[in-house]
């Protein structure tokens, strides 16, 4: 089955200036199937919301690649992944429509869709 969201070795560490990074994804890899439902299950802290964030593109990946619907988050531009985020995220932990959807295809600047 084709994967509607791939995340291949994710590596995501918050840094601010004069605060100790904070190191929350490493290599992480996870495949969701088209038509399948995730619960994403794990302490707080454990980086769910990271991970949400990083898939409906409101975050950016430090390292590794991050695939929804074919399209290559990482490779987008601030302003692209703006337009694709406003195109295809509903909410910032429900992404609902893709670029294989039986909704209109979207009309960002995603260089994949
Ligand atoms: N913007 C941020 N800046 C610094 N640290 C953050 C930020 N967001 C989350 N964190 C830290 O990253 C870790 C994972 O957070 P989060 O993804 O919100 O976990 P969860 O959703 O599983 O509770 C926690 O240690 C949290 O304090
Ligand atoms: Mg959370």
């Amino acid at each position: 089955m084709t994967a509607a969201i791939s995340l291949r070795g994710v590596g995501k560490t918050y840094k601010k200036a004069g605060l100790r990074a904070v190191p929350v994804l490493q290599g992480l890899n996870l495949e969701v199937p088209e038509g399948q439902f995730l619960a994403l299950m794990g302490p707080s802290g454990s980086g769910k919301t990271t991970i949400l964030n990083l898939m409906g593109g409101i975050d950016r990946a430090d390292s590794g690649e991050v695939i929804v619907c074919g399209c290559h988050l990482e490779r987008l531009t601030s302003g692209q992944l703006g337009d694709w985020r406003a195109n295809n995220v509903a909410s910032s932990s429900s992404p609902t429509t893709c670029c294989r959807s039986s909704r209109p295809p979207p009309t960002s600047n995603c260089p994949c869709c």
